[in-house]
């Protein structure tokens, strides 16, 4: 188990559990959060035992709380953001990763909490889970990737609706217009996400691998080009 400040990194057989751990706050996503998790995700990208990423958030009521207020609008400059975030791209990391991550959602998932979340592939969210994006009413926008990865996955017109008028949803709601593939009970989140974990941890790590790719780059293909990547790397596993 390897304790940062703000993240919790442990490894248990082939899963890799990734906890948001700042409870005080509502896991709010910090810097020292954002250079944690860079490092995590690197260890789970380059660490040929771990087969499956698990995120979860610490304590009883979030997730993630979105990004921390108390740090807003506080880098040096503009300039020094831009160049922060372009040598440390972690929205770059986070989906360039080709093993298979679960969000386990409960409580407040904001902000930046559901674009960790869609940078996940699979998000199973407990019944107390509330989704928002309070970007536009702070006067910003989803800068973690969330403009595209929402919309990816529950249309255009439901993300912007989501979006613009800052409305929250609950798990029954997010699971009906898919920004969430299962909702269970909260004491059964983290179990159930083991569970889903352990499955596919059992497969052919290539194989599994190929799969994910086959779809997720897949979505940003005609159909056309992606079954000539799915032909590829069909053909990789032969
Ligand atoms: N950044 C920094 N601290 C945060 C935070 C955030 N995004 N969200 C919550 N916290 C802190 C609160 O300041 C509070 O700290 P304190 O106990 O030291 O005062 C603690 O977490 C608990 O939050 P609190 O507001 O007291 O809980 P609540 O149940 O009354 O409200 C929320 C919960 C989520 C509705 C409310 O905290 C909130 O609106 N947070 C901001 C969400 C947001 O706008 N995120 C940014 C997205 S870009």
């Amino acid at each position: 188990m390897s304790n940062f400040d703000t993240v919790i990194y442990e490894k248990k057989n082939s899963l890799a559990y990734v906890t948001l751990n700042r409870p005080q706050a509502l896991n709010a996503y910090n810097v020292r959060m954002r250079d944690e998790l860079y490092q995590v995700l690197g260890a789970i990208r380059d660490d040929p035992e771990v087969r499956v990423g698990v995120f979860r958030g610490a304590g009883a009521r979030a997730f993630c709380a979105g990004a921390d207020l108390s740090e807003f609008l506080s880098a040096p400059s503009p300039v020094v953001a831009r160049q922060v975030r372009w040598e440390r791209d972690i929205w770059g990391l986070f989906l360039s990763i080709a093993k298979p991550l679960i969000a386990a959602l409960h409580g407040y998932v904001l902000g930046s909490g559901i674009e960790i979340a869609l940078c996940c592939d699979i998000r199973l969210a407990s019944e107390d889970a509330q989704f928002g994006l309070p970007e536009p009413a702070l006067g910003i926008i989803p800068a973690a990737g969330g403009s595209q990865t929402l919309p990816r996955v529950m249309g255009g017109a439901r993300a912007l609706e989501m979006l613009l008028s800052g409305r929250w949803l609950g798990a029954e709601e997010a699971y009906n217009l898919k920004l969430v593939n299962r909702v269970v009970p909260r004491k059964k989140l983290i179990t159930e996400a083991e569970r889903l974990a352990e499955k596919i941890a059992r497969f052919d790590p290539t194989a599994v691998s190929c799969a994910k790719q086959a779809v997720t780059r897949g979505l940003d293909l005609s159909l056309g080009e992606g079954l000539e990547l799915e032909g590829r790397l069909a053909a990789s596993l032969l």
